[in-house]
């Protein structure tokens, strides 16, 4: 296969619109390829879920820990069982999977005794995480590849995950084969990972996302447990075990600004701290006088959806990335959280904010 870590090369950029590419994209992964590809949350690193070489190569190309299992994405529910992934679908799956897929909605189930998956992709455990992504272009390239496909979010670990093909070409181009773009589809995406929910026993929300905990409960039709908070959960033996690694960090360190904000950034520019601010445009507006503040506009005022897509993008521009590239670095990063007016996202953009803070200093007040 053209991977190879001993060889680095500058990934293949193919388009989503183009069917011949997408015919080559799909091609690259039924002959054990790395392929990122467009979804309605973010970037999927993609490789064949069955070929243990292809998921090695995730994990090496992403830096990922090996205990951190991948998702699995086919073209249909009617896939999950064509391709013997898991046992048959449970009445509360089947209810979750009409109500939601396709769609940005991952549920953990049993993993089937002989699915054929590599055991990476589930990292030993007896469970198996799938999604039915909505995208045009995810669902096309799933639909010709045919096989399951494992896919992690297309960025280096521990970076924001990404929302572009020029997140993924920053962080992967030399470790994969190619990066299907999506410039054509005008998709309102969520910008935002799936929410991901184990029906492997009681039901329980373990990633918040854009479809909310009051969504998955009406559909179902019984309760969820509420996702176990950073605070509470054994990190060292978490549910979904993603959750214990730092994610989504910029280089310079984030606090998440529950207090005035002005009085905040006055106290560190007094210290003589170079600030950055994440913030909504109305935020941001009000500091434009501020000389050395560096200011990154993330969504608009009282709309959370805007805020959730530009998020990733916005802490990749405190690294010198994209059209908001902050040029000199900052000592700090000031997030202030936007209104929130939607419960899905909502919950799912605090969950990010608090990861990209990553329990240092999760909040700031205007006395500390
Ligand atoms: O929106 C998404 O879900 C994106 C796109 C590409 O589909 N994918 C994504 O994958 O965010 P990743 O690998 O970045 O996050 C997968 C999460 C991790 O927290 C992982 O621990 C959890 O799902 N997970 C995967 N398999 C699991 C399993 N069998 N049991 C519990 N958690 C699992
Ligand atoms: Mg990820």
């Amino acid at each position: 296969m053209p991977h190879s870590p001993a060889a680095p090369q500058r990934a293949r950029l193919l388009s989503g619109s183009l069917g011949t590419d997408l015919a080559v994209a799909a091609k690259l992964l039924r002959l054990g390829g790395l392929v990122a590809f467009p979804t309605e949350t973010v970037f999927g690193l993609g490789a064949d879920a069955c070929n243990p070489s292809a998921v090695a190569a995730i994990f090496s190309a992403k830096g990922r820990p090996s205990d951190n299992p991948l998702i699995v994405h086919v073209a249909s529910t009617a896939d999950i069982s064509r391709l013997n992934l898991t046992p048959p679908l449970s009445p509360i799956a089947t209810a979750l999977a009409s109500a939601f897929w396709p769609g940005p909605l991952t549920l953990v189930l049993p993993l089937a005794q002989d699915a054929g998956l590599s055991p990476a992709v589930s990292a030993g455990l007896s469970s198996v995480a799938v999604r039915v992504p909505q995208h045009p272009i995810a669902a096309e390239l799933l639909g010709l590849a045919g096989i399951p496909v494992a896919a992690p979010s297309a960025n280096l670990s521990g970076r924001p995950s990404p929302t572009c093909a020029e997140h993924v070409m920053r962080d992967l181009s030399g470790a994969i084969d190619a990066v299907v773009d999506d410039t054509s589809t005008m998709m309102d995406n969520c910008g935002l990972e799936s929410t991901v929910v184990d029906l492997t026993g009681t039901p329980t929300l373990l990633r918040p996302g854009a479809i909310s905990l009051r969504q998955l409960e009406q559909a179902a039709g019984v309760e969820f447990r509420p996702m176990a908070t950073l605070a509470s959960a054994d990190l060292s033996k978490p549910k979904a075990p993603g959750m214990k690694y730092r994610h989504y960090a910029p280089r310079a360190p984030l606090y998440l600004v529950v207090d005035d904000v002005d009085k905040v950034v006055g106290q560190y520019r007094e210290k003589g701290k170079l600030v950055g601010i994440l913030a909504t445009d109305d935020v941001c507006a009000r500091f434009s006088e501020c000389p050395g503040l560096s200011r990154v506009v993330c969504g608009k005022q009282n709309d959370t959806k805007s805020f959730a897509r530009e998020l990733y993008a916005a802490l990749r521009a405190f690294d010198g990335e994209g059209s908001q590239a902050v040029m000199h670095s900052v000592d700090i990063i000031l997030a202030v959280p936007p209104n929130i007016v939607d419960d899905g996202i909502g919950e799912a953009v605090m969950n990010r904010l608090r990861k990209a803070a990553a329990g240092r200093h999760e909040t700031v007040d205007a006395e500390s």
